[in-house]
């Protein structure tokens, strides 16, 4: 949550506008409110305001300022409301010193107590504004600029990753981290960035350092160095690390929305999964193969991911998968979680908290626990606790709903689940490789889906919101997809629409049918398929309007719907496991057309973020 973007040059530039550049491509990490600091001849130089990037730039005109630091933050608020004074950059008494902080700073209002006592004048509401002053604090104390920052970071308990300047030593910039993504891209003797998420640096690298927690780097122009600050400061030599992310796939690209595109970009995005390397498959296998207890575990749309990766892989693995949202799993498994254990933590960003938090936690109450993960990005914060990971190969994902990061995890799960399926020769050769087929088919489904069908999802939408309330029903595997529907429409859509099991909704939602009420079922012809059709007529027999996802050549639930979308692919056993890949991305359409038939911006929904890196 909120984006950091920092970038220290030779000599004065026109540095107002690359750090504009840095930010936008940060908007999806928070857009309540933006600022840039540049320092230009011992002096700073502060613009910031409430509102969205572009807003704030036709009012304050960023790109018009010259320097050679720049700090940039697009804020998601925590402390204090989204207004002018609470925006970052923030600075010290003397305007000598601005940050840029990413995080909380959970003591703040201890320290800003004992710093209002020394005489210390607040202009803001944050806790991030209390580290500027405390750096000058130490300054004052005549402690140079470095050991005053990581004084102050000694000091500060939570979560930071942090862009600090000083006037006064303007060849530098002081770059560190706790738990809140930073990375650092060079280019050599000329210019150093650091920013908290890859897609600000992409137009000048794609080799980074990722900085870890608890260390803090000195950027100078073109060059860096690593400190880890809780111990003797000694240097750190680092790896760069390559992403091969095309720079085309964070930009809009002719779409209107991001969102869009991202749904278009699917096929391609689950066709580069499908490389993910036989060995990396082999290895996560064998660890669910040799777990006596296995979890998984996520958040959101990660979390809905796992519910149908579950499914797959327990087909196979003859071993029953117990999914825990991540933010329970510490008071699930607190006196029951065994040495002998495996976690499967899955997340588009890696960076989310409380995943984070949730598998540090089983790490430290059992030491011989493996932690198997799934992200989509290269060096993120759970690598680092994993034993294994496998990087899904969604690319840069910039609308705030996930939609190519979901269908390429379950993607993801599903050739796990299938490598199972052939090392315990589960089923005949013949069968497994007919689920390959299909599993391999995915991206030629979607691709044929979202030629034929965008124009009828916009039209239903139409219908649609008419109503003030509706359900996504499911049986079995497809619970996932209805429960991942659903969460979309709530996102995007600002639409309370729920998605439950068809069986469960008899005991309570069914209450809220009357004459027209729309229920979608999601419909594969699986094993639940009659037992859905059962349920279909409990709703029928209510008055319910009946909207069905079905595959092409369906007919008895389509016989029975109002409405049908039908999803180009075999009605078999082999197509239908897949089925949360293949069904997901109608209902990503709906939630889309749905948001801005309520006028909104589907990338940027309403008090959110990309990646919740609080509690
Ligand atoms: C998805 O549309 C949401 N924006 C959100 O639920 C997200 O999936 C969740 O925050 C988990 O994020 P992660 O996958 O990066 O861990």
């Amino acid at each position: 949550m909120c984006g950091i973007f920092g970038i220290i040059y030779l000599g004065n530039k026109q540095i107002g506008k690359i750090a504009l550049e840095g930010i936008r491509r940060l908007e999806y990490r928070g857009y309540d409110s933006c600022g840039i600091v540049v320092h230009k001849n011992g002096e700073l130089y502060l613009r910031k305001d409430s509102g969205k990037i572009q807003e704030i730039q036709d009012k304050l005109k960023f790109d018009e300022l010259i320097g050679n630091i720049a700090l940039a933050h697009t804020r998601w608020a925590t402390h204090g409301a989204p207004i002018k004074k609470n925006s970052h950059p923030h600075l010290d008494c003397k305007n000598e010193i601005a940050v840029v902080h990413n995080g909380i700073i959970e003591n703040f209002i201890s320290l800003k107590k004992e710093l209002l006592s020394k005489g210390h004048v607040f202009q803001s509401d944050t806790d991030t504004e209390i580290i500027p002053h405390l750096i000058e604090e130490y300054i004052k104390e005549g402690i140079d600029f470095k050991n005053s920052v990581i004084k102050t970071l000694k000091r500060c308990k939570g979560a930071y990753g942090i862009v600090i300047c000083y006037s006064k030593e303007p060849n530098s910039i002081i770059v560190a981290r706790k738990e809140s993504p930073i990375i650092i891209g060079l280019d050599k003797g000329k210019v150093s960035y650091c920013a908290s998420d890859i897609p600000a640096l992409l137009p000048y690298t794609r080799d980074f350092y990722i900085l870890g927690d608890n260390e803090l780097a000195i950027l100078r122009p073109g060059d860096v160095s690593i400190v880890n600050f809780k111990n003797e400061p000694i240097e750190i030599t680092k790896p760069l690390k390559h992403i091969d992310w095309s720079i085309d796939a964070a930009e809009k690209g002719g779409y209107e929305h991001f969102m869009l595109k991202e749904i278009f970009e699917e096929p391609n995005a689950l066709r580069r999964t499908l490389k993910i390397s036989e060995n990396e498959l082999k290895m996560f296998a064998k660890e669910l193969m040799d777990a006596e207890n296995i979890y998984i575990t996520a958040a959101g749309t990660s979390y809905y991911a796992s519910l149908a990766g579950k499914y797959i892989i327990t087909k196979f693995l003859g071993k029953y998968i117990q999914e825990i949202e991540c933010s329970e799993l510490e008071n699930q498994l607190l006196d029951s979680l065994k040495n002998n254990s495996v976690i499967i933590a899955v997340s588009q960003s890696g960076e989310t908290i409380d995943l984070i938090e949730a598998i540090r936690w089983a790490r430290k109450a059992q030491k011989n626990i493996k932690i198997l993960s799934l992200t989509n990005v290269v060096g993120s914060s759970i690598t680092r606790y994993s034993d294994l990971t496998i990087i899904t190969q969604a690319g840069p994902e910039i609308g705030v709903a996930a939609t190519k990061t979901y269908t390429t995890q379950v993607l993801s799960l599903g050739l796990i689940g299938l490598q199972i399926a052939r090392e315990r020769n589960v089923l005949p050769k013949e069968e497994i490789d007919s689920y390959y087929d299909a599993l391999k088919s995915s991206p030629d489904i979607i691709e044929d889906f979202l030629k034929k069908t965008n124009h009828s999802i916009e039209k239903l939408v139409d219908n649609l919101e008419k109503n003030a309330n509706y359900f996504f029903l499911a049986r079995g595997i497809s619970i996932a997809t209805a429960k991942e529907g659903g969460l979309k429409l709530k996102e995007v859509a600002c639409r309370f629409i729920e998605g439950y099991s068809a069986a469960n909704a008899k005991h309570g939602p069914i209450a809220l049918v009357r004459e027209g009420f729309p229920i979608i079922f999601i419909a594969p012809p699986d094993e639940s398929y009659e037992r859905l059709v059962g349920n279909i007529m409990e709703f029928k027999a209510r008055g319910g309007h009946i909207i069905s996802v079905v595959v092409e050549s369906d007919e008895i639930i389509s016989d029975l719907s109002d409405t049908v979308i039908r999803i180009p692919q075999p009605a078999n056993k082999y197509y239908n496991l897949f089925s949360p890949i293949t069904f997901i991305p109608a209902l990503q359409l709906l939630a889309y057309h749905s948001a801005l038939a309520h006028g909104l911006d589907p990338d940027q929904p309403l008090n959110l973020a990309k990646t919740v890196t609080v509690h």
